[in-house]
């Protein structure tokens, strides 16, 4: 079996992040959001990824390259707009050939292996297999399922929803998807959707099988969904103290601090990750943070959040729930001037008390 992964996509919940940086590259706990679907796909015994990359494929393949580091081979398929799950298919037909393939959404996080969703595929052939989470389709796409776990209706986007199992972004499908993806119109938004597409096997009567995932999972393109997926992850991690700590800091629950990172007179509360040749001082970092690499935390207390590489943040209080883009700075402007000073960019969002 191969993997099709999807990493087009031009992440327009993310923004500003995604106007900078691919989606799939914003680091949960300093790794980014698409190791972790690499990972479980090579966790899953499969190896040949296909790999669907939009104008971002430089950022991507920087991370990627040929995949030996996470054990898979890699094969890029450019696709030159993000015209829909379903094209991702088209595009992908030469590499893909009359295998059976895993589809897999490059935004989407889970925690506890896709290795019993390949294997009861496997097991239980059918034309296709979708995987389904209880929790709010609105966002995404929604599955009906019978009693025996057969898919007898999904829906994209669904305003009135007629079930609460939400459509995962993994799929198995069989050869049987590329007719699916070639019959379908476009949709409302322009895309060739991949709900329409199997929406388009169940009215032809073929076979296809709804799979429950009962582990941690969510589609990391909403902010929101990274905070939780930071959690989650750091609810895994450490601890482990590479780094340097001075006598004046306290150190309490799961921390990882890694080499070359400097901490100093502060209040670290764990879970949390503080990543390589940072530096923190006079700081309180709580629960829930990660702190990416060479990023400078002076006088300033951060929770819940997540701080990307490089970023700067001085005599500030009470961040809390914040995403923080690479080498961008937060500090206050000082009692002289009064008022806030901010330099933003498009998009941005900031939430003052
Ligand atoms: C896509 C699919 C949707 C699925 C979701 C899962 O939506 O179209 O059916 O539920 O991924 O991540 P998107 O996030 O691209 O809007």
């Amino acid at each position: 079996m191969k993997a099709l992964v999807l990493s087009g996509g031009s992440g327009t919940r993310l923004r500003p992040l995604s106007h900078t940086m691919p989606k799939q590259l914003v680091p949960i706990a300093n790794k980014p959001v698409l190791a972790y679907g690499l990972e479980a796909i090579r966790d899953a015994g499969i190896t040949e990824v296909g790999l669907v990359v939009g104008e971002r494929i430089e950022d991507i393949r920087e991370m990627v390259g040929d995949g030996s580091r996470y054990g898979l081979e890699v094969t890029y398929i450019p696709q030159e707009a993000p015209l829909g799950l379903a094209h991702a298919v088209v595009i992908a037909r030469d590499f893909l050939g009359d295998d059976d393939f895993l589809m897999y959404l490059g935004d989407n996080v889970v925690l506890d292996g896709i290795d019993e969703l390949v294997r009861h595929f496997r097991e239980n052939p059918s034309d296709a297999q979708v995987t389904v989470h209880p929790a709010d389709p609105r966002e995404g796409g929604l599955a009906v399922l019978d009693a025996d776990g057969r898919v007898t209706a999904v829906e994209e986007k669904p305003k009135n929803p007629t079930s609460n199992l939400a459509l995962m972004g993994i799929y198995v499908f069989t050869p049987s998807i590329h007719e699916a993806v070639r019959s379908i119109p476009p949709s409302a938004r322009g895309e060739l959707e991949i709900t329409d597409a199997i929406g388009w096997l169940i009215d032809k009567g073929y076979d296809v099988q709804g799979r429950l995932y009962q582990g941690f999972w969510r589609d990391a393109g909403l902010i929101d969904s990274l905070l939780e997926c930071n959690q989650a992850v750091l609810d895994l991690v450490g601890p482990r103290i590479a780094g340097k700590v001075d006598d004046d800091t306290e150190v309490i629950g799961r921390v990882v601090i890694e080499a070359g990172a400097t901490v100093t007179r502060s209040r670290l509360v764990g879970p949390l990750v503080i990543g390589p040749e940072a530096i923190v001082d006079g700081s309180y970092l709580g629960p829930y943070t990660s702190v990416g690499e060479q990023c400078v935390i002076e006088d300033a207390t951060v929770e819940y959040s997540i701080v990307m590489d490089r970023a700067v943040i001085r005599d500030v209080r009470g961040i809390h729930g914040s995403l923080i883009g690479r080498a961008t700075t937060v500090r206050t402007a000082g009692p002289a001037k009064g008022g806030h000073r901010l330099v933003l960019g498009d998009n941005c969002q900031i939430s003052l008390v």
